[in-house]
């Protein structure tokens, strides 16, 4: 009842909002809008799409300013996301980038280099024919890399556009140095990922578990598929007719949505759950993400390389703190130790951990790559218990204690969506409101990330969601200034339409451009993860982990 009042309230004021909007000149926004619902009709769409709803609009597909996007921003984010490609769609295989037929060599290569100069590498993409790609979009990841010395430092990559790629490696280490560049994905399985994501948002679906008692007195669940309220991207297909109850967020704008049980009433919703995932790749597009053609090493000549030592040490000596800007390299391992370029890193044992946890409570919030380093420190540190609040491992809230030290850690699971098994609805609060909630302050930390979970959704949505975000940092900021807000950036780990490293990395991207300016601590853990030795995948292993644990620390506790 409570809910459907809401929704009612919310419907209002969205249409009031929109009237004023559009009489303070926004339609620009809305233009804008049409423009890219008119390019949903794709032939290649599977579904039919109607414009039916058009005077039903919500909110969240409208103009960014009501959560502080104004149009110069967008546009820069825009360019920021841009990607190149084919200009058009490519169906043939043999025309797409064959990773065991693209190269890479070291111009001008010399017998040695010295530690601190800059190596450039350049690749050659080329198809299946042996011919050299006449387009860029191909992408590559890079590293240079020692396995003896367990060292390793992540390459920039630069798309010039014609079918060739130029690579910068800082050379951080003397000794042997490999170059390594990996194909995640060529420009046309590129292709279909964008595809995926502008007409397949649903390929990803969540479930609603409504609960209720029948006339006997016998509990019964009805289990319904759910997502976010949005127009386009094809989860409007969801909604027909008088199909779904809503649930608005006031504190965000956002509507979640389920489709309506049989029996049951909208406010019987009590879980939340994964639903499933749709392939919704034709053959034609599939052969692109083929793992045959995913990951793929390419070959390289004379790629080993001899670094001297020199008198320039690499490091970086400025003490962690929130704004540094974040270079490439960010850092390098050696002996799978980090060395950050941003500023100073400390390496914390448990009882450096608790003597700088010290009277500190931590906020850490997002999603299971979060709780990662809410498990690494409560795991790490003996002093830290866990308390059992009964609730689910993947939604949490989770809280582990040091009495003694008056140490507190929570962690929490960001809003929906969230691929998680069965967990009580009410326990997913949306990072912008928990950070509402809090009053801040110098024994504050506010440690989030926002991502994984967004892969397989309109760019527009995560902005919304992360505008909205910075919208309540701005605020807690300003009421405790000495809060310390610190954010973990995407990792690398997947390959697939539902979760592809290059879906994470556009959701980066737009991450770090919506933060940038504001005093926040931002970690990478993206260059950190793509050049570390070990099995690529979403959760990475506790090295890795430890390794971003000290950056964390070394914010909050500066060496
Ligand atoms: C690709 O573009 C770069 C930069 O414009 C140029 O230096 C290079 O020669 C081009 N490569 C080919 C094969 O055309
Ligand atoms: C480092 O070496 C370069 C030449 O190799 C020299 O010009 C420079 O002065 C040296 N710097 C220091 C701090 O010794």
């Amino acid at each position: 009842m409570e809910i459907h009042r809401h929704a009612e309230h919310l419907k209002f004021l969205f249409v009031v909002l929109m009237v004023i909007m559009s009489s303070l000149g926004i339609q620009f926004w809305m233009k804008n809008d049409r423009q890219s619902n008119t390019l949903l009709l794709s032939p290649a769409s599977h579904h039919n799409h109607t414009n039916s709803d058009d005077l039903h609009v919500p909110l969240m597909t409208k103009p960014m300013a009501d959560i502080g996007i104004a149009p110069q921003e967008w546009h820069q984010i825009q360019d920021m996301i841009r990607w190149p490609g084919p200009d058009k769609q490519i169906k043939d295989l043999s025309a797409s980038t064959d990773p065991s037929s693209s190269y890479f060599y070291i111009p001008g290569q010399r017998k040695s280099y010295q530690v601190g100069e800059e190596l450039c590498v350049t690749v050659v993409a080329r198809d299946f024919h042996q011919n050299l790609k006449p387009y860029g979009g191909d992408f590559f990841q890079a590293k240079l890399y020692s396995t003896k010395l367990k060292a390793s430092v992540f390459g920039e990559v630069t798309d010039l556009h014609n079918g060739s790629y130029s690579l910068r490696f800082l050379l951080p280490w003397p000794g042997e140095a490999w170059v390594a560049v990996r194909l995640i994905h060529s420009s046309e399985a590129v292709q279909v990922l964008k595809h995926s994501r502008k007409y397949h948002s649903d390929r990803v679906y969540f479930r609603g578990v409504f609960m209720g008692t029948d006339a006997k007195g016998t509990k019964f669940i009805e289990a319904m598929e759910c997502n976010p309220k949005w127009d386009g991207a094809g989860l409007e297909r969801m909604r027909k007719g008088n199909c779904c109850c809503e649930y608005p967020d006031p504190g965000t704008g956002e509507v979640w949505l389920c489709k309506k049980p049989k029996s049951l009433p909208c406010d019987a919703l009590v879980n939340h759950q994964m639903g499933g995932y749709r392939n919704i790749l034709r053959p034609d597009e599939e052969k692109f993400l083929a793992t045959k053609y995913t990951d793929r090493w390419i070959k390289g000549k004379n790629r080993k390389i001899m670094i001297l030592p020199s008198n320039t040490t690499v490091g970086a000596s400025v003490k962690c703190r929130p704004g540094l800007q974040i270079p490439v390299p960010a850092g390098f391992y050696m002996k799978d130790v980090w060395t950050s370029l941003v500023c100073a890193t400390g390496h914390f044992n448990a009882p450096k951990i608790t003597q700088c946890l010290k009277d500190r409570e931590l906020f850490m919030m997002g999603d299971s790559t979060m709780r990662q380093w809410y498990h690494y420190m409560g795991n790490s540190v003996p002093s830290i218990k866990y308390m059992d609040l009964h609730s689910s491992e993947q939604a949490g809230p989770l809280l582990a204690v040091d009495v003694t030290n008056n140490i507190l850690l929570h962690w929490r699971a960001h809003g929906t969506p969230l691929r998680s098994r069965t967990s009580p609805i009410a326990n997913l609060h949306y990072i912008s409101n928990e950070i509402d909630g809090i009053a801040g302050g110098p024994r504050k930390v506010i440690v989030f990330t926002i991502w994984a979970h967004f892969t397989s959704f309109p760019l527009k949505y995560y902005i919304r969601r992360v505008a909205r975000i910075r919208q309540a940092v701005i605020a807690l900021l300003k009421r405790a200034p000495d809060t310390i807000v610190v954010i973990k950036s995407a990792n690398t780990g997947s390959k697939n339409v539902f979760g592809s490293d290059w879906l994470a990395l556009q959701l980066d991207t737009i991450l770090r451009a919506i933060f940038q300016g504001i005093n926040v601590a931002f970690i990478d853990v993206w260059q950190m993860t793509s050049c570390h030795y070990s099995k690529d995948a979403i959760h990475h292993n506790p090295t890795v982990i430890w390794n971003e644990i000290n950056l964390l620390l070394s914010f909050i506790c500066p060496v």
